[in-house]
């Protein structure tokens, strides 16, 4: 009888193992099995009743199953952990002879590259960077800059007006009068960004650029003041010695104002194709601030003096890179933006 049950505990065992699928499962016919108060543990209890030779008999029958069902329990472990492993290999299956996707590297503009580099050479000298709006009123713009509604250098400056009377700046001059009104002398200060004029386009005209204004104010400063900063911030931009000239040059916020060449850097002064075979290159507008300019920003002209410069960086730029149209310099084309690099 009791061997009777051996058979059937085997076959039992065999048929709920082989359906196993998961640890979990044959943790459970473990216990049943094996357990202190497994099925095999019962058997054995009943091993007592039988007389001597029956016990060593069916008592050595048990132990040999006992092993059988620790085996089975193993392999069936081992099965389920191929199997395991088998399947996420095929789930997360890697093509590792594929090219690598390619990230795109992006790169600054020429303009903010040539705009950083400006910046970080002010700020060496004690500049302090600031901001201003792009649209702007007719105060900020035109009068406090000692240029009046009726004044002609209006029209040099042609802009973009709204219906309130407000404007889209032409110049950065603009940031010269809030310097002045957020910060007491001795100042100096930058200011980078965006103009707008009402301009046709060509290769060198946009009705947007960039321009870089500068401003100094302090006791006893002078155009050697002026020079020296311009020169400073040209060769290190240019990365060789600039060599400079001022001629007279209009602007009604200046007094004395200069247009500021740089001697080609191409022919050395000497004339070629790039500098139109005068040596020299028109560069900036710059000048000794104008008293007024300096009474709109709450500075008092008798004690306090001040240089002026503005600079267009899309043209900086185009210079730096040899770059002859400004239009794709303001374009989409990123394999045109990419080509450039700055140190
Ligand atoms: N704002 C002038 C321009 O846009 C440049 C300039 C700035 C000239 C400061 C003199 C002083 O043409």
């Amino acid at each position: 009888m009791i061997k009777q049950n051996l058979n059937t505990m085997g076959q039992s065992f065999q048929a709920e193992i082989e359906k196993a699928e998961n640890v979990d499962e044959i943790d459970i016919i473990k216990v049943k099995y094996l357990g202190k108060k497994g099925k095999l543990a019962d058997l054995m209890k009943q091993l007592k009743s039988l007389d001597k030779e029956e016990k060593i008999e069916i008592g050595k029958q048990a132990n040999l199953l006992k092993t059988q069902f620790q085996n089975q329990i193993k392999e069936k472990n081992e099965q389920l952990k191929r199997i395991k492993f088998d399947q996420q290999m095929e789930n997360e299956w890697v093509d590792i002879t594929l090219d690598p996707i390619k990230t795109q590297m992006g790169s600054s503009h020429p303009i903010t590259m040539v705009q950083n580099k400006l910046e970080f050479i002010f700020e060496s000298m004690g500049f302090q960077v600031l901001d201003g709006p792009h649209i702007e009123s007719e105060y900020y713009n035109f009068e406090a800059l000692n240029i009046p509604a009726h004044h002609p250098a209006r029209d040099m400056q042609d802009t973009f007006y709204f219906e309130d009377g407000n404007l889209l700046r032409t110049q950065t001059s603009t940031i010269q009068i809030r310097g002045m009104e957020r910060l007491e002398p001795p100042l100096r200060i930058i200011g980078t960004g965006k103009v707008f004029r009402c301009e046709r386009t060509d290769a060198s005209h946009d009705s947007c650029f960039h321009q870089l204004e500068g401003m100094m104010v302090d006791k006893n400063i002078s155009v050697a003041h002026l020079i020296h900063f311009m020169k400073t911030m040209l060769s290190e931009i240019f990365e060789s010695d600039v060599k400079v000239r001022l001629r007279p040059g209009y602007f009604p916020f200046v007094e004395p104002g200069f247009e500021l060449d740089m001697a080609c850097l191409l022919c050395k002064g000497k004339g070629c194709s790039v500098c139109s075979r005068v040596g020299w290159i028109e560069l900036l507008g710059c000048g000794m601030t104008h008293p007024n300019v300096l009474r709109a920003g709450g500075v008092d002209p008798s004690k306090y003096s001040g240089f002026a410069f503005g600079i267009g960086m899309d043209r900086l730029a185009m210079m730096r890179y040899g770059i002859t149209d400004i239009r794709p310099l303001h374009g989409g084309n990123l394999n045109f933006m990419r080509r450039f690099t700055l140190k």
